[in-house]
Formats: structure tokens, sequence, C-alpha cells
């Protein structure tokens, strides 16, 4: 009995944990950066943004990238053998949420650094980071909705 039941569950719970920790680990990550960004902007020096701002392409960005990538392919896995509102908005969002990181966050991140080492605190970089966080609170937002219909999904939320 115990050995025809341990692999099948085994398939389905892995995904499952994966999705969880790797949908946590994307939405911390994404509301750490929008949090220190705002901080560091409104009350530290300009040595302190531009350390923000390399520390957000190195390490920030190669942890952002892969736990949002993990999640959305470990939520299509999951997904196929589900049905319903939920999950329907969850997969509409995921598209959102990927374009805005690859083709906005992504390029705001490189940009912010490069102009911030070079102490080039002006109209360009101020326009950039405005965009930046605009983008990372959409980002958030839907990301944080994904988290709460995944936790319906899942019954640890009513
Ligand atoms: C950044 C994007 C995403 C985040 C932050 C996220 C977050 C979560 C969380 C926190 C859970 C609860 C897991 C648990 O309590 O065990 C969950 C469950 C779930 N997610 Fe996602 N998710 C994301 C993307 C997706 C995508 C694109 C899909 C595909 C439609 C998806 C499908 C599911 C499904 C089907 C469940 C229910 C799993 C179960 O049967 O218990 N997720 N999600």
């Amino acid at each position: 009995m115990h050995g025809l039941i341990r692999p099948i569950e085994r398939t389905t719970t892995m995904p499952k944990r994966a999705h969880l920790i790797a949908g946590i680990l994307a939405s911390l990550c994404m509301a750490t950066f929008l949090v220190s960004t705002l901080l560091v902007e409104l009350f530290g020096a300009q040595t302190a943004v531009a350390q923000l701002k390399s520390l957000i392409v190195t390490p920030g960005l190669w942890i952002l990238i892969p736990t949002i990538a993990a999640a959305g392919g470990s939520g299509m896995l999951l997904s196929r053998s589900r049905r319903g509102r939920l999950v329907d908005a969850k997969k509409k969002r995921m598209p959102f949420i990927a374009a805005n990181g690859l083709l906005v966050l992504v390029p705001c991140a490189i940009f912010l650094n490069r102009w911030a080492a070079g102490g080039a605190f002006d109209t360009p970089f101020y326009g950039v980071q405005a965009i930046e966080l605009i983008a990372g609170a959409i980002n958030l937002t839907l990301m944080s909705l994904n988290a709460r219909d995944g936790l319906r999904m899942a019954g640890r939320l009513r």
C-alpha cells in the first residue's frame, strides 16, 4: 500500500512545493526591491543609491528573474489538472508579469545602475526611476494577486 501511494504523491507534491517556494521568493524579492528603492531614494545619500542600484542588478536580477520563471513554469504545470476562474485569472496575469519584468524592469535596473555608478543623477535618471517604481508596483500587485488566488486554490485562504 505504502509503496504504491508514495511515487504518485511525490509527483504531485514536488511541483506544488517548488511553486509555493518560487512564488513566495519572487514576490518577496519584488517587494524588497521596491521598498529598498523608495527608502534609499527618500533618505539615502547618492553613494547609497548607487550601491543599491548595483545590488539590484547583481545579485538581484539573478534571483528575481529565475524565481519568476520558476513560479510561472511550475504554475503552468500545476494548472494542467485544474479548471476554473482562479486558475484562468492567474494564467492571464502571467504574460504581463513576465513582459513587465523582462522588457521594463530589467532595462531600467541596468540603465539606473550604469548612470548611478557614473554619478549621473539627472532628469533621465529620475524619469527612468519613476518608470521602474510604477512597473515594479504593478508587478508586485499582479504577483500578490497570483499568490492570493494560489493560496485560495490550495485551500489555505478563504
Ligand atoms: C508570479 C507568479 C505566481 C505566484 C507568486 C504564485 C503563487 C502561488 C502560491 C503562493 C500558491 C499556493 C501554493 C500552496 O499553498 O501550496 C499557488 C498555487 C497555485 N498556482 Fe500559482 N503563482 C504564480 C503563478 C502561477 C501561474 C502562471 C499558474 C498557472 C495557471 C499558477 C497555478 C497555480 C495552481 C494551479 C495552484 C494550486 C496548487 C494546488 O493545487 O494546491 N500559478 N500559486
